[in-house]
């Protein structure tokens, strides 16, 4: 199998990148993580790559043209499919277009509920007596893309914004590689 070389967007822990690259490992695994591209210097995901050997790099997105950068070195890495995982920026117009239905990202919600960002928050205010995440295909439109995956869990009535972090990202952690799975068994 030839694996889609990908590249992981991040901004923070990077634990979903850490479950990427070890679903990686895996030799049925449709991808292989070629580039890790981080907005934030200090995010711990950086550790990620660095211990697996995967290259990575800073983006500044203060500077202007920093969109440049992001082009040349997905070029330059042969990349083909993106995931976002935890990148905290929007994604620019150009980008989209050029990787259209290739770049995807986890959200720690059941879209089309709770687009953005205090997603747990707000969905405890709300009283949600279910929630979960989604993988989903990114479009020009914030978390409004086709969803590929999508798993649920029930809010119990002690859960707190912390709890609810907890047993969304453990969910994450088998979400993401099967939207994965399931993007490339039919392409
Ligand atoms: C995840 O919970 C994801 O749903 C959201 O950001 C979080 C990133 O966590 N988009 P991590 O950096 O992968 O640990």
């Amino acid at each position: 199998m030839v694996k889609k070389k990908t590249c992981v967007f991040i901004s923070g822990n990077g634990s979903n990148l850490k479950n990427l690259i070890s679903n990686s490992r895996n030799s049925n695994f449709p991808v292989k993580i070629s580039l890790v591209i981080s907005n934030n210097k200090s995010a711990y995901g950086i550790n990620y790559a660095k211990k697996n050997k995967i290259p990575y790099i800073f983006i500044n997105t203060k500077i202007q043209n920093y969109e440049n950068k992001i082009f040349l070195n997905l070029k330059k890495y042969g990349i083909s499919f993106i995931c976002l995982a935890g990148y905290m920026k929007i994604i620019s117009t150009k980008l989209i277009r050029d990787y259209r239905k290739k770049i995807i990202n986890i959200h720690p919600s059941l879209l089309p509920k709770f687009k953005g960002l205090n997603t747990f928050q707000r969905i405890l205010k709300n009283k949600e007596k279910k929630t979960g995440c989604t993988v989903h295909y990114v479009n020009e439109n914030l978390d409004s893309g086709t969803i590929i995956s999508q798993k649920s869990f029930d809010i119990l009535i002690n859960d707190n914004e912390n709890t609810l972090r907890k047993k969304t990202q453990r969910l994450e952690y088998s979400v993401f590689p099967q939207a994965i799975i399931k993007i490339f068994r039919y392409n």
